[in-house]
Order: structure tokens, then C-alpha cells, then sequence
């Protein structure tokens, strides 16, 4: 078959690269589908793909990580836990100002595959709150909204998606009129996809017209957006706080004024939320501390032992459990995301089963791992940041995600610790709920977000809300 030059070259190179079998079935596919291989293939960086499997899959590939002289990482206590309130009080302030001048910007990561909740479409379309069953997006646009008013400012919200749900995201946006927010302060962003490989570093077929293509972790986000145009957006914009969250974490504080604060007035390139560890083998990742630079470590690669040591009051000794809640700086970011810094997040292996195109043209679905696909992940960037800052959070206060189907952070356990959070808000505004022995309360009922994001915000609007409602099953406070 004759083809056209541009063809010719990209079949050519990847024959060169040994990744020639990408192209097994190309003349046996009609123009729609030799057009889809096409522009996937053309936008692998083949060199990048031949790098990660020298690294990565064949050789030694160790990825374990040096534990020489690792110690937990210092942060600063939350005033209950014997923290300074005249530094927190600081923080706020400063925070505030940040936020009030148009410094600060949210960036939510929803590039993500999902595949663990099992739900068919962007995960910021599940639905998360406990009466009005508001999705995730819903609940982030109006926790945006909120913080807005209450600073009188336009808070810009920046968004990663991928190629994958790109398309279905925005149509969610548009179809819900932007949540009430402006369109031109909702930025979406498509992350980039790397190719699956097999063990022999061999570029996976999904179909015979398509690439097995997955997005390029959280840590991935970066380079989007820089490559994306977003932070020369946000230079535009005079936006140098990006408040880095995860879609599936519906009680973040998207816009936490304390936290914009301590970033700030540390002059930190790259601040971080650290949340006691509930258990010593509690499956997060670890702040720590090794030649004087902070790093996270993930659980899997910290020996038991070493998460389950203790202090000599007993308490755990590397109890600084890794949340993924940040504030970037938009100048490390662009540093960080540049492909031509001298700072690069590293790509993580990970061993997947994943579906191929056998020799003979058929789908194989295989039992066991096959193939290895990369990743980048964002806390990687912490050991490049200057003046990194970690802050204690409060976990009921931040950090109850959706993740499984079931059980341990699951739709379920996320309501309850919803229903948990509005339930301290209204005791601390001096109203009475009963509750069990958990602090869950016998009815459910909903605080919109457009009404208070945080518990001081609640107190302050209930008390200056001249029609309280009686507090009864299926109330929704707005
Ligand atoms: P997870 O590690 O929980 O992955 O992502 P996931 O893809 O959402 O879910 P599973 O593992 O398939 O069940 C944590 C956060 O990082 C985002 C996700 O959307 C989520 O907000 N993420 C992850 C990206 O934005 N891009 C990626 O490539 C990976």
C-alpha cells in the first residue's frame, strides 16, 4: 500500500526505535482507523519510551529506595496538638491577603482512570454528598464559589484531565452551566499518555487500530501545565499560589487560607499537608527527611519495621502521612514541568495486567501482570522544591476520599465522614445533634458548600442567619 510521507516516517521511526509490531495491522485497517494509530504513535515520544525501558524494565530495575539515614520530617503542629496560635493566627492573615489579591488559584487533578471505584465516566461526575448527591466537581465549583465571595475576588480553577475523559469532563461543566462559575475562570488542562509496554519493553497493542495508552500520573500534571500554556495563564493572571487537590477528596479545603499562608510566609517553592498516620502500616506515603532535603516515601517501599518504630513516649516515629494536599509555587512549576529544566520528576514502573493484541489479531485479557505501564508522581517534586513547608492537618477536616467501591474509603465511609464534619460544624455554632460514639449523628443532612467551606465560616454565616432551620433529616443548609 502506498502511503504518504508523513506515514512513511512515523512507521519508519518506529521500526528504527524496534517498535515496528505497532504497525502489525495497519494495512489491514480501514482510513478512520490507520487515521486514529496515526495520531496516537505521533504523539509518543519514542526517545522518552526507549529511556523508560532501559531504565525500567529491562536491567536491574530496583526500585527500591535508599533508606540510608532517612528520618521523619519536621512540621508545624496544629495548635490542639501543640502547635504555636499566634503563628497559625499569622498564617491565616497572610493567607487571607493572598488570597483577597488574586494570588491563589485552585488545580484539581482528574486525569485519573478510576479504575478502583469501577464507575464509567470522570470520577468528578460521581455523585458524593449525602442528601442532595451533588458530584465531586459540584461540590469543588461551590466550595470555589464560596471562597470567592468571601474574599471578593475570582477564583480561577484549573483542572487536568486526559485524552481519555477530556470530552465527558467538559460536557459535564457545560451541561451543569459551570457550577455558577464564570466559564472563563474554569481552565481545563489534558495530561499527556505514555504507551504500556510488555516485558520485553515492546509497545502493547489494545486493539489493532490503537495504542495501549495511559495517562502519566498526578506527577504528570506538571509538565501539562506547563506544556498546556496554563502557567503563563496564570502569570497573566498574577497567580503564583496553585492549591493543589485531588478529585476524589470531596471535604478538602480547596482554598485554605491558614495553609496559603504558612506557604507564604515560608517562601516555599512547594508546601504540603501532612495528617498523622491513623496506624502504623496505614498505606500512605511517609514524609521524611534524607540529606537534608524533604521527601515522601511511599509505604511499599519502607520495610514494616521501620513504619511501625516508635518513639520514647511510644507514639509512631514516621507518623507524617502523605495526603496529597500542596500549594505550589508557579515558578517551581514551570522549573519542575519544563522539559528542558534541569529539575525532572522521575517515571515510576508499575505491573499491570493489560489487555493486548495477541499474534493473530485477538484481544488477550490475562490473569496475571503482563506488561508495565509509567507514571510520574507529584510528591517527587518535593526533594527539588527550595524552603519545602509541611503543615499538620486535621484529617476529619480535609481528607476522606473516594477510591474503592467499598469499605475502607469508599462512597459510604466518605458520607459518614461528611455527615461527621457538618455535624461538628453545627455543635461548635452551639447547636445540639446527637450522635454515636464515632460523632456520626442519627439523621442526614447536608451543609452546601456554597453556604461555609470551613467550620469558622459555618459559625459565622449560621450566626448571622436569621431563619435557622430546625435541624432535622434531609435538611440542606444553602
Ligand atoms: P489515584 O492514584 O487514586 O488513581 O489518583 P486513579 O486513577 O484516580 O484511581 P485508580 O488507582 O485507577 O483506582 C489520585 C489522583 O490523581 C489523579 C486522579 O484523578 C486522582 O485525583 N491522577 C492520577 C491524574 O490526574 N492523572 C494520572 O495519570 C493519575
Amino acid at each position: 500500500m502506498n502511503h504518504t510521507e508523513a506515514t512513511t516516517s512515523l512507521l519508519q521511526a518506529f521500526k528504527q526505535a524496534g517498535q515496528g509490531q505497532v504497525f502489525s495491522y495497519f494495512d489491514q485497517l480501514d482510513a478512520a482507523e490507520q487515521a486514529q494509530l496515526l495520531e496516537q504513535a505521533a504523539s509518543i515520544d519514542l526517545a522518552e519510551v526507549a529511556t523508560l525501558v532501559d531504565e525500567h524494565v529491562k536491567g536491574e530495575h530496583t526500585s527500591a529506595v535508599d533508606l540510608e539515614g532517612l528520618t521523619p520530617a519536621p512540621y508545624t503542629a496544629l495548635p490542639v496538638n501543640g502547635g504555636d496560635a499566634t503563628q497559625w493566627s499569622a498564617a491565616f492573615e497572610a493567607g487571607s491577603a493572598a488570597i483577597a489579591a488574586g494570588r491563589v488559584a485552585a488545580f484539581t487533578v482528574a486525569g485519573g482512570q478510576g479504575t478502583r471505584l469501577g464507575y464509567d465516566g470522570p470520577k468528578g461526575t460521581y455523585p458524593v454528598t449525602p442528601v442532595s448527591e451533588k458530584t465531586l466537581f459540584q461540590v469543588f465549583a461551590e466550595k470555589i464559589a464560596r471562597s470567592s465571595e468571601r474574599f471578593g475576588v475570582t477564583i480561577h480553577w484549573f483542572i487536568l484531565t486526559s485524552e481519555i475523559n477530556n470530552s465527558a469532563t467538559v460536557a459535564a461543566f457545560e451541561a451543569a452551566d459551570f457550577f455558577g462559575l464564570k466559564p472563563e475562570a474554569v481552565h481545563f488542562i489534558v495530561q499527556g499518555l505514555v504507551p504500556a509496554v510488555d516485558y520485553e519493553g515492546k509497545i502493547l497493542l489494545a486493539e489493532t487500530s490503537k495504542i495501549a495508552m495511559t495517562p502519566d500520573g498526578h506527577g504528570g500534571s506538571l509538565r501539562a501545565l506547563v506544556r498546556s500554556g496554563a502557567v503563563a495563564k496564570m502569570q497573566e493572571l498574577g497567580v503564583d499560589c496553585v492549591s493543589y487537590f485531588q478529585v476524589d477528596n470531596p471535604i478538602i479545603q480547596c482554598i485554605d487560607p491558614a495553609f496559603i499562608g504558612f506557604h507564604v510566609l515560608g517562601q516555599s517553592e512547594l508546601s504540603s499537608k501532612m495528617v498523622p498516620k491513623a496506624y502504623a502500616l496505614e498505606k500512605v506515603g511517609h514524609f521524611c527527611m534524607q540529606n537534608d532535603s524533604a521527601l515522601v516515601v511511599e509505604y511499599s517501599d519502607m520495610p514494616n519495621s521501620m513504619q511501625e518504630e516508635t518513639n520514647p513516649d511510644g507514639s509512631i516515629r514516621f507518623n507524617g502521612g502523605s495526603v496529597a494536599i500542596h500549594i505550589f509555587d508557579r515558578a517551581f512549576i514551570a522549573r519542575a514541568g519544563s522539559t528542558t529544566s534541569d529539575v525532572q520528576l522521575p517515571f515510576h514502573r508499575a505491573d499491570k495486567k493489560i489487555p493486548y493484541v495477541g499474534a493473530d489479531g485477538v484481544i488477550v485479557t490475562p490473569d496475571a501482570a503482563n506488561g508495565v505501564k509509567f507514571e510520574m508522581f507529584v510528591f517527587d517534586a518535593l526533594p527539588l522544591a527550595k524552603n519545602p513547608v509541611i503543615i499538620e492537618a486535621a484529617r476529619e477536616d480535609d481528607f476522606s476520599p473516594v477510591k474503592n467501591a467499598e469499605g475502607l474509603d469508599s462512597p459510604q465511609s466518605c458520607k459518614e465522614d461528611q455527615l461527621r464534619m457538618f455535624t461538628r460544624w453545627l455543635i461548635a455554632a452551639g447547636e445540639n445533634v446527637e450522635v454515636d460514639g464515632t460523632g456520626l449523628p442519627a439523621i442526614t443532612f447536608e451543609i452546601s458548600p456554597r453556604f461555609a467551606v470551613d467550620q469558622a465560616d459555618f459559625i459565622a454565616q449560621w450566626a448571622a442567619r436569621v431563619d435557622q432551620p430546625a435541624i432535622v433529616d434531609g435538611l440542606i443548609i444553602e
